[in-house]
Protein backbone atom coordinates (compact mmCIF):
# COMPACT_ATOMS: atom_id res chain seq x y z
CA UNK A 1 0.00 0.00 0.00
CA UNK A 2 1.14 3.39 -0.33
CA UNK A 3 3.56 5.74 2.04
CA UNK A 4 0.93 7.86 3.93
CA UNK A 5 1.57 11.69 3.94
CA UNK A 6 -1.19 12.50 5.75
CA UNK A 7 -3.53 15.62 5.14
CA UNK A 8 -3.62 17.84 7.88
CA UNK A 9 -2.91 21.61 8.73
CA UNK A 10 1.13 22.18 9.13
CA UNK A 11 0.80 23.02 12.98
CA UNK A 12 -2.94 21.88 14.35
CA UNK A 13 -4.08 23.60 17.58
CA UNK A 14 -6.58 23.16 19.85
CA UNK A 15 -6.95 26.93 19.77
CA UNK A 16 -8.15 27.11 16.84
CA UNK A 17 -11.57 25.41 17.14
CA UNK A 18 -14.74 27.37 16.67
CA UNK A 19 -17.62 27.40 19.59
CA UNK A 20 -18.48 23.63 20.17
CA UNK A 21 -21.88 24.70 21.37
CA UNK A 22 -24.18 25.43 18.57
CA UNK A 23 -24.04 22.16 16.97
CA UNK A 24 -26.35 19.34 18.18
CA UNK A 25 -24.02 16.47 17.04
CA UNK A 26 -25.85 12.87 16.07
CA UNK A 27 -25.81 9.78 18.59
CA UNK A 28 -23.50 11.09 20.96
CA UNK A 29 -23.16 12.18 24.62
CA UNK A 30 -23.16 16.11 23.77
CA UNK A 31 -22.50 17.71 26.83
CA UNK A 32 -19.81 14.83 27.56
CA UNK A 33 -18.22 15.49 24.11
CA UNK A 34 -18.43 19.28 24.67
CA UNK A 35 -15.84 19.42 27.63
CA UNK A 36 -13.65 16.80 26.45
CA UNK A 37 -13.89 17.08 22.63
CA UNK A 38 -12.11 14.66 20.24
CA UNK A 39 -11.31 15.99 16.88
CA UNK A 40 -10.20 15.13 13.29
CA UNK A 41 -8.73 17.33 11.30
CA UNK A 42 -7.16 15.05 8.44
CA UNK A 43 -7.01 11.65 7.29
CA UNK A 44 -4.76 9.49 4.98
CA UNK A 45 -5.00 6.30 4.15
CA UNK A 46 -5.13 3.77 7.46
CA UNK A 47 -5.21 7.04 9.95
CA UNK A 48 -6.18 10.39 11.31
CA UNK A 49 -4.89 12.88 12.34
CA UNK A 50 -6.33 14.44 15.49
CA UNK A 51 -6.43 18.58 16.39
CA UNK A 52 -3.63 18.32 18.74
CA UNK A 53 -1.65 16.49 16.07
CA UNK A 54 -1.60 13.08 16.98
CA UNK A 55 -1.90 9.67 14.49
CA UNK A 56 -4.85 7.81 15.28
CA UNK A 57 -5.14 4.45 13.31
CA UNK A 58 -8.41 4.20 11.47
CA UNK A 59 -9.61 0.10 13.16
CA UNK A 60 -13.20 1.34 12.05
CA UNK A 61 -12.83 2.61 8.51
CA UNK A 62 -14.76 5.63 9.71
CA UNK A 63 -17.86 4.30 10.68
CA UNK A 64 -17.54 0.69 8.77
CA UNK A 65 -17.73 3.06 5.26
CA UNK A 66 -14.16 3.93 4.39
CA UNK A 67 -13.31 0.42 2.63
CA UNK A 68 -10.55 1.71 0.62
CA UNK A 69 -8.68 3.54 3.20
CA UNK A 70 -9.19 7.64 3.87
CA UNK A 71 -8.68 10.31 0.81
CA UNK A 72 -7.53 8.27 -1.75
CA UNK A 73 -6.29 10.18 -4.92
CA UNK A 74 -8.40 8.52 -7.69
CA UNK A 75 -11.60 9.35 -5.85
CA UNK A 76 -10.58 12.86 -4.95
CA UNK A 77 -9.55 13.80 -8.71
CA UNK A 78 -13.11 12.25 -9.54
CA UNK A 79 -15.19 14.39 -7.08
CA UNK A 80 -13.12 17.77 -7.95
CA UNK A 81 -13.02 17.06 -11.76
CA UNK A 82 -16.91 16.29 -11.44
CA UNK A 83 -17.35 19.60 -9.15
CA UNK A 84 -15.96 21.56 -12.30
CA UNK A 85 -17.76 19.94 -15.31
CA UNK A 86 -21.58 19.70 -13.61
CA UNK A 87 -22.28 20.18 -10.10
CA UNK A 88 -25.47 19.03 -10.09
CA UNK A 89 -28.66 17.89 -12.52
CA UNK A 90 -32.21 17.16 -11.45
CA UNK A 91 -32.95 13.39 -11.06
CA UNK A 92 -36.75 13.79 -11.42
CA UNK A 93 -37.60 13.18 -14.90
CA UNK A 94 -34.15 14.21 -16.16
CA UNK A 95 -30.99 12.24 -16.12
CA UNK A 96 -26.89 12.20 -16.35
CA UNK A 97 -25.01 9.18 -17.85
CA UNK A 98 -22.61 8.78 -14.70
CA UNK A 99 -25.84 7.61 -12.35
CA UNK A 100 -26.12 4.91 -15.54
CA UNK A 101 -23.16 3.95 -15.26
CA UNK A 102 -22.92 3.76 -11.61
CA UNK A 103 -26.17 1.60 -11.93
CA UNK A 104 -24.67 -0.56 -14.73
CA UNK A 105 -21.18 -1.13 -12.63
CA UNK A 106 -23.16 -2.23 -9.73
CA UNK A 107 -25.38 -4.55 -11.53
CA UNK A 108 -22.83 -6.46 -12.69
CA UNK A 109 -21.39 -7.34 -8.77
CA UNK A 110 -24.79 -7.92 -7.99
CA UNK A 111 -25.79 -11.56 -7.43
CA UNK A 112 -27.98 -13.28 -9.53
CA UNK A 113 -31.03 -11.25 -10.91
CA UNK A 114 -30.47 -8.42 -8.24
CA UNK A 115 -29.71 -6.09 -11.04
CA UNK A 116 -31.74 -2.58 -10.85
CA UNK A 117 -30.54 0.25 -8.62
CA UNK A 118 -32.24 3.15 -7.15
CA UNK A 119 -30.07 5.93 -5.97
CA UNK A 120 -30.67 7.42 -2.40
CA UNK A 121 -28.49 9.08 0.00
CA UNK A 122 -27.95 6.84 2.60
CA UNK A 123 -28.56 3.59 4.39
CA UNK A 124 -31.54 5.20 6.20
CA UNK A 125 -33.08 6.38 3.22
CA UNK A 126 -32.15 3.35 1.10
CA UNK A 127 -34.23 1.06 4.07
CA UNK A 128 -37.08 3.65 3.88
CA UNK A 129 -37.05 3.34 0.04
CA UNK A 130 -36.94 -0.38 0.26
CA UNK A 131 -40.06 -0.67 2.40
CA UNK A 132 -42.07 1.42 0.37
CA UNK A 133 -40.60 0.11 -2.77
CA UNK A 134 -42.28 -3.80 -1.44
CA UNK A 135 -45.25 -1.90 -0.44
CA UNK A 136 -45.16 -0.49 -3.78
CA UNK A 137 -44.64 -4.02 -5.44
CA UNK A 138 -47.64 -5.76 -3.66
CA UNK A 139 -50.00 -3.10 -4.69
CA UNK A 140 -48.88 -3.73 -8.14
CA UNK A 141 -49.34 -7.69 -7.69
CA UNK A 142 -53.21 -6.85 -6.71
CA UNK A 143 -52.37 -7.89 -2.91
CA UNK A 144 -52.33 -4.35 -1.34
CA UNK A 145 -52.83 -6.37 2.14
CA UNK A 146 -49.17 -7.16 2.03
CA UNK A 147 -48.25 -4.66 4.45
CA UNK A 148 -46.72 -5.78 7.39
CA UNK A 149 -43.06 -5.43 8.05
CA UNK A 150 -41.10 -8.43 9.86
CA UNK A 151 -37.36 -6.60 11.43
CA UNK A 152 -35.43 -8.25 13.92
CA UNK A 153 -34.46 -7.59 17.59
CA UNK A 154 -31.56 -5.87 17.69
CA UNK A 155 -31.30 -4.59 14.00
CA UNK A 156 -30.29 -1.39 12.98
CA UNK A 157 -31.46 0.08 9.82
CA UNK A 158 -31.13 3.60 10.08
CA UNK A 159 -33.11 6.57 11.65
CA UNK A 160 -35.98 7.36 8.98
CA UNK A 161 -39.05 6.08 10.59
CA UNK A 162 -39.25 3.01 8.57
CA UNK A 163 -35.96 1.85 9.46
CA UNK A 164 -36.69 3.21 13.26
CA UNK A 165 -39.58 0.86 13.12
CA UNK A 166 -38.35 -2.18 11.63
CA UNK A 167 -35.00 -2.03 13.59
CA UNK A 168 -34.73 -3.88 17.04
CA UNK A 169 -32.78 -1.54 19.38
CA UNK A 170 -34.71 -0.43 22.06
CA UNK A 171 -32.65 3.10 22.80
CA UNK A 172 -33.21 3.89 19.13
CA UNK A 173 -37.34 3.64 19.39
CA UNK A 174 -37.82 4.64 22.58
CA UNK A 175 -38.39 8.65 22.42
CA UNK A 176 -40.38 7.93 18.97
CA UNK A 177 -42.48 4.81 20.11
CA UNK A 178 -45.40 6.93 19.86
CA UNK A 179 -45.52 7.10 16.18
CA UNK A 180 -43.59 4.34 14.51
CA UNK A 181 -44.93 2.14 11.58
CA UNK A 182 -47.83 0.37 13.36
CA UNK A 183 -47.72 -3.07 11.25
CA UNK A 184 -44.45 -4.42 12.54
CA UNK A 185 -43.31 -7.35 14.19
CA UNK A 186 -39.62 -8.08 14.85
CA UNK A 187 -37.84 -11.82 15.28
CA UNK A 188 -35.51 -13.02 18.09
CA UNK A 189 -31.83 -11.41 17.45
CA UNK A 190 -29.44 -14.89 16.99
CA UNK A 191 -27.05 -13.83 19.34
CA UNK A 192 -26.45 -16.93 22.27
CA UNK A 193 -23.62 -16.64 24.09
CA UNK A 194 -24.49 -20.07 26.08
CA UNK A 195 -23.56 -22.38 23.05
CA UNK A 196 -21.55 -20.28 20.44
CA UNK A 197 -19.31 -17.75 22.73
CA UNK A 198 -15.92 -17.32 21.17
CA UNK A 199 -16.84 -18.26 17.59
CA UNK A 200 -14.94 -17.69 14.50
CA UNK A 201 -17.21 -17.43 11.47
CA UNK A 202 -20.24 -18.23 11.38
CA UNK A 203 -21.59 -19.76 15.20
CA UNK A 204 -23.08 -23.62 14.55
CA UNK A 205 -25.91 -23.05 16.87
CA UNK A 206 -29.26 -21.27 16.16
CA UNK A 207 -30.55 -21.65 12.42
CA UNK A 208 -33.84 -22.70 14.42
CA UNK A 209 -34.05 -18.89 15.25
CA UNK A 210 -35.64 -18.67 12.30
CA UNK A 211 -38.65 -20.67 13.06
CA UNK A 212 -40.26 -17.62 14.76
CA UNK A 213 -41.06 -16.48 11.22
CA UNK A 214 -43.29 -19.45 10.88
CA UNK A 215 -44.74 -18.35 14.20
CA UNK A 216 -45.26 -14.87 12.61
CA UNK A 217 -46.91 -15.89 9.94
CA UNK A 218 -49.15 -18.16 11.80
CA UNK A 219 -50.45 -15.23 13.54
CA UNK A 220 -51.04 -12.91 10.85
CA UNK A 221 -51.44 -14.94 7.72
CA UNK A 222 -48.31 -14.94 5.39
CA UNK A 223 -50.25 -13.11 2.91
CA UNK A 224 -50.18 -9.99 4.97
CA UNK A 225 -46.47 -9.37 5.24
CA UNK A 226 -45.09 -7.75 2.19
CA UNK A 227 -41.37 -8.18 3.78
CA UNK A 228 -38.77 -9.51 6.19
CA UNK A 229 -35.25 -7.37 6.55
CA UNK A 230 -32.47 -8.17 8.63
CA UNK A 231 -28.92 -7.49 8.53
CA UNK A 232 -27.04 -10.49 7.48
CA UNK A 233 -23.99 -9.92 9.79
CA UNK A 234 -25.85 -7.07 12.36
CA UNK A 235 -23.03 -4.09 13.01
CA UNK A 236 -24.17 -1.50 15.21
CA UNK A 237 -25.62 -3.73 17.69
CA UNK A 238 -22.36 -5.41 18.33
CA UNK A 239 -21.43 -8.01 15.78
CA UNK A 240 -24.00 -10.79 15.10
CA UNK A 241 -23.11 -13.42 12.87
CA UNK A 242 -25.78 -15.32 11.29
CA UNK A 243 -25.19 -18.97 12.45
CA UNK A 244 -24.89 -21.36 10.14
CA UNK A 245 -28.09 -22.71 8.06
CA UNK A 246 -30.10 -19.29 9.57
CA UNK A 247 -30.21 -17.18 6.50
CA UNK A 248 -30.92 -20.15 4.20
CA UNK A 249 -34.26 -21.10 6.50
CA UNK A 250 -35.19 -17.53 6.31
CA UNK A 251 -34.81 -17.14 2.73
CA UNK A 252 -36.80 -20.92 2.46
CA UNK A 253 -40.07 -19.86 4.51
CA UNK A 254 -39.72 -16.79 3.06
CA UNK A 255 -40.31 -18.35 -0.81
CA UNK A 256 -42.55 -20.53 0.82
CA UNK A 257 -45.30 -17.69 1.76
CA UNK A 258 -44.37 -15.81 -1.21
CA UNK A 259 -42.73 -12.87 1.39
CA UNK A 260 -40.16 -10.74 -0.15
CA UNK A 261 -36.25 -10.56 1.74
CA UNK A 262 -34.33 -8.06 2.13
CA UNK A 263 -30.86 -7.63 3.41
CA UNK A 264 -29.71 -4.48 4.73
CA UNK A 265 -26.23 -4.64 3.48
CA UNK A 266 -25.31 -1.13 4.54
CA UNK A 267 -22.25 -2.18 6.54
CA UNK A 268 -21.49 -5.96 4.89
CA UNK A 269 -20.74 -5.05 1.64
CA UNK A 270 -18.83 -4.23 -0.68
CA UNK A 271 -15.70 -6.34 1.19
CA UNK A 272 -15.76 -5.84 4.50
CA UNK A 273 -16.78 -9.53 4.81
CA UNK A 274 -14.24 -10.67 2.19
CA UNK A 275 -17.24 -10.74 -1.37
CA UNK A 276 -18.82 -8.24 -2.71
CA UNK A 277 -21.78 -8.87 -0.65
CA UNK A 278 -22.92 -10.84 2.28
CA UNK A 279 -25.07 -12.17 -0.21
CA UNK A 280 -22.45 -13.85 -2.04
CA UNK A 281 -20.37 -14.82 1.06
CA UNK A 282 -23.22 -16.36 2.48
CA UNK A 283 -24.94 -17.69 -0.64
CA UNK A 284 -28.15 -16.85 0.13
CA UNK A 285 -29.53 -13.85 -2.59
CA UNK A 286 -32.44 -11.76 -1.51
CA UNK A 287 -34.89 -9.80 -3.54
CA UNK A 288 -33.59 -6.31 -2.40
CA UNK A 289 -30.53 -5.33 -0.48
CA UNK A 290 -29.85 -1.81 0.87
CA UNK A 291 -26.34 -0.49 0.51
CA UNK A 292 -24.70 2.72 1.18
CA UNK A 293 -21.20 3.29 3.11
CA UNK A 294 -18.44 1.82 1.28
CA UNK A 295 -20.08 2.58 -2.04
CA UNK A 296 -18.62 6.32 -2.38
CA UNK A 297 -15.85 5.35 0.08
CA UNK A 298 -18.27 6.93 2.31
CA UNK A 299 -16.15 10.37 0.42
CA UNK A 300 -19.63 12.00 -1.05
CA UNK A 301 -22.62 10.18 0.76
CA UNK A 302 -24.76 8.06 -0.96
CA UNK A 303 -27.23 4.22 -0.93
CA UNK A 304 -29.02 2.80 -2.74
CA UNK A 305 -31.39 -0.38 -3.10
CA UNK A 306 -30.65 -3.04 -5.26
CA UNK A 307 -33.45 -4.95 -6.14
CA UNK A 308 -34.63 -8.12 -8.64
CA UNK A 309 -35.68 -6.91 -12.38
CA UNK A 310 -38.85 -8.56 -11.79
CA UNK A 311 -39.77 -5.99 -8.78
CA UNK A 312 -38.49 -3.45 -11.12
CA UNK A 313 -40.42 -4.80 -14.03
CA UNK A 314 -43.60 -5.32 -12.10
CA UNK A 315 -44.03 -1.76 -10.46
CA UNK A 316 -43.35 -0.76 -14.01
CA UNK A 317 -45.86 -2.55 -16.03
CA UNK A 318 -48.90 -1.97 -13.31
CA UNK A 319 -48.77 1.73 -13.63
CA UNK A 320 -50.91 3.45 -15.60
CA UNK A 321 -48.22 5.75 -18.41
CA UNK A 322 -46.31 8.32 -16.18
CA UNK A 323 -44.71 8.34 -13.06
CA UNK A 324 -44.89 4.78 -11.62
CA UNK A 325 -43.39 5.36 -7.68
CA UNK A 326 -43.73 8.44 -6.50
CA UNK A 327 -40.08 8.98 -4.17
CA UNK A 328 -37.25 10.05 -4.90
CA UNK A 329 -34.72 12.26 -3.38
CA UNK A 330 -33.20 15.81 -5.04
CA UNK A 331 -29.70 14.30 -5.09
CA UNK A 332 -30.63 10.59 -5.78
CA UNK A 333 -27.65 9.74 -8.48
CA UNK A 334 -25.77 13.13 -7.64
CA UNK A 335 -23.03 13.83 -9.84
CA UNK A 336 -20.34 14.23 -7.46
CA UNK A 337 -21.32 11.08 -5.32
CA UNK A 338 -21.86 9.01 -8.89
CA UNK A 339 -18.79 9.77 -10.46
CA UNK A 340 -17.08 9.29 -6.55
CA UNK A 341 -19.00 5.51 -6.46
CA UNK A 342 -17.21 4.90 -10.06
CA UNK A 343 -14.01 5.74 -8.69
CA UNK A 344 -14.36 3.34 -5.34
CA UNK A 345 -15.51 0.88 -7.50
CA UNK A 346 -12.46 1.13 -10.10
CA UNK A 347 -10.35 1.15 -6.79
CA UNK A 348 -11.80 -2.04 -5.63
CA UNK A 349 -11.34 -3.89 -8.90
CA UNK A 350 -7.59 -2.37 -9.64
CA UNK A 351 -6.52 -3.29 -6.12
CA UNK A 352 -8.77 -6.63 -5.45
CA UNK A 353 -9.57 -5.11 -2.33
CA UNK A 354 -12.60 -7.94 -1.67
CA UNK A 355 -10.19 -10.46 -2.25
CA UNK A 356 -7.52 -8.93 0.13
CA UNK A 357 -10.39 -8.75 2.83
CA UNK A 358 -11.05 -12.61 2.29
CA UNK A 359 -6.93 -13.45 2.49
CA UNK A 360 -7.08 -11.83 5.72
CA UNK A 361 -9.53 -13.07 7.51
CA UNK A 362 -7.56 -15.96 9.46
CA UNK A 363 -4.86 -13.49 10.05
CA UNK A 364 -7.56 -10.91 11.46
CA UNK A 365 -9.63 -13.74 13.12
CA UNK A 366 -6.32 -15.19 15.08
CA UNK A 367 -5.21 -11.74 16.08
CA UNK A 368 -8.56 -10.80 17.49
CA UNK A 369 -9.04 -14.31 19.56
CA UNK A 370 -5.88 -13.69 20.78
CA UNK A 371 -7.75 -11.27 23.66
CA UNK A 372 -9.33 -14.21 24.81
CA UNK A 373 -8.38 -14.42 28.58
CA UNK A 374 -8.28 -10.97 29.09
CA UNK A 375 -10.65 -9.81 31.88
CA UNK A 376 -14.22 -9.24 31.45
CA UNK A 377 -13.95 -10.93 27.75
CA UNK A 378 -16.90 -12.52 27.58
CA UNK A 379 -17.35 -13.28 23.64
CA UNK A 380 -15.17 -12.51 20.62
CA UNK A 381 -16.81 -12.88 17.29
CA UNK A 382 -15.49 -12.32 13.87
CA UNK A 383 -16.04 -12.52 10.11
CA UNK A 384 -14.21 -11.08 7.34
CA UNK A 385 -12.70 -8.03 8.72
CA UNK A 386 -15.11 -7.47 11.18
CA UNK A 387 -14.79 -8.18 15.00
CA UNK A 388 -16.85 -7.75 18.35
CA UNK A 389 -15.18 -7.90 21.17
CA UNK A 390 -18.09 -8.12 24.38
CA UNK A 391 -17.02 -7.17 27.95
CA UNK A 392 -19.29 -7.73 30.91
CA UNK A 393 -21.13 -5.19 31.75
CA UNK A 394 -20.26 -3.11 35.30
CA UNK A 395 -23.23 -3.81 37.36
CA UNK A 396 -26.00 -0.99 37.19
CA UNK A 397 -23.31 0.64 34.30
CA UNK A 398 -23.99 -1.27 31.07
CA UNK A 399 -21.70 0.54 28.58
CA UNK A 400 -19.46 2.31 30.19
CA UNK A 401 -16.67 -0.56 30.10
CA UNK A 402 -16.98 -0.30 26.83
CA UNK A 403 -17.03 3.49 26.40
CA UNK A 404 -13.78 3.81 28.66
CA UNK A 405 -12.36 0.78 26.62
CA UNK A 406 -12.74 2.97 23.43
CA UNK A 407 -11.51 6.44 24.67
CA UNK A 408 -8.47 4.60 26.24
CA UNK A 409 -7.88 3.26 22.67
CA UNK A 410 -8.64 6.40 21.46
CA UNK A 411 -6.01 8.04 23.67
CA UNK A 412 -3.29 5.47 23.01
CA UNK A 413 -3.63 5.95 19.21
CA UNK A 414 -6.43 3.59 17.55
CA UNK A 415 -9.95 4.14 16.22
CA UNK A 416 -12.35 1.40 17.63
CA UNK A 417 -16.15 1.41 17.99
CA UNK A 418 -18.40 0.78 21.46
CA UNK A 419 -21.87 -0.01 21.19
CA UNK A 420 -22.90 -0.97 24.78
CA UNK A 421 -20.11 -3.30 26.01
CA UNK A 422 -19.15 -4.56 22.62
CA UNK A 423 -15.96 -3.10 20.67
CA UNK A 424 -15.94 -3.56 17.09
CA UNK A 425 -13.72 -3.26 14.84
CA UNK A 426 -13.65 -2.84 10.73
CA UNK A 427 -10.85 -1.36 9.52
CA UNK A 428 -10.32 -0.17 5.73
CA UNK A 429 -9.89 -3.42 3.52
CA UNK A 430 -6.21 -2.06 3.04
CA UNK A 431 -5.04 -2.37 6.57
CA UNK A 432 -1.35 -4.45 6.93
CA UNK A 433 -0.76 -7.19 8.97
CA UNK A 434 1.02 -5.52 11.32
CA UNK A 435 -1.88 -3.03 11.55
CA UNK A 436 -4.01 -5.43 12.58
CA UNK A 437 -1.30 -6.25 15.69
CA UNK A 438 -1.16 -2.54 16.61
CA UNK A 439 -4.87 -2.39 16.70
CA UNK A 440 -5.53 -5.67 18.67
CA UNK A 441 -2.56 -4.89 21.09
CA UNK A 442 -3.82 -1.51 21.40
CA UNK A 443 -7.11 -2.98 22.54
CA UNK A 444 -5.68 -5.86 24.63
CA UNK A 445 -4.05 -2.98 26.96
CA UNK A 446 -7.08 -0.79 27.23
CA UNK A 447 -8.98 -3.74 28.06
CA UNK A 448 -6.67 -4.57 31.03
CA UNK A 449 -6.89 -1.01 31.72
CA UNK A 450 -10.42 -0.55 32.20
CA UNK A 451 -10.89 -3.81 34.70
C1 LIG B 1 -27.24 -1.94 8.52
C2 LIG B 1 -27.42 -0.47 8.45
N1 LIG B 1 -28.49 0.04 7.83
C3 LIG B 1 -28.69 1.35 7.73
C4 LIG B 1 -27.79 2.25 8.25
C5 LIG B 1 -28.04 3.71 8.14
O1 LIG B 1 -27.17 4.31 7.26
P1 LIG B 1 -26.97 5.89 7.29
O2 LIG B 1 -26.33 6.23 8.60
O3 LIG B 1 -26.12 6.14 6.08
O4 LIG B 1 -28.32 6.50 7.16
C6 LIG B 1 -26.64 1.76 8.89
C7 LIG B 1 -25.65 2.68 9.46
O5 LIG B 1 -24.75 2.31 10.15
C8 LIG B 1 -26.46 0.37 9.00
O6 LIG B 1 -25.40 -0.14 9.64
Amino acid sequence: MATETLNAPASPSTAALPSLEELWMPFTANRAFKRAPRMFVGAKDMHYVTADGRRVLDGTAGLWCVNAGHCRDSITAAIREQAGVMDYAPPFQMGHPLEFELAQQLSRMLPADVDHVFFSNSGSEAVDTALKMALAYWQSKGQPQRARFIGRARGYHGVGFGGTAVGGIEANRKQFAAQLLPLVDHLPATHDLSRNAFSRGQPAHGAEFADALEQLIAKHGGDTIAAVIIEPVAGSTGVLVPPKGYLERLRAICDQHGILLIFDEVITGFGRLGASFAAEKFGVIPDMMTIAKGLTNAAVPMGAVCLRGPIYRSVLEASAAGIEFFHGYTYSGHPLAAAAGLATLEIYRSEGLFERAASLESYWADAAHALKGLPNVIDIRTIGLVAGVELAARPGAVGTRGFDTFLKCFETGVMVRSTADTIALSPPLIVEKQQIDEMFDTLGKAIKATA
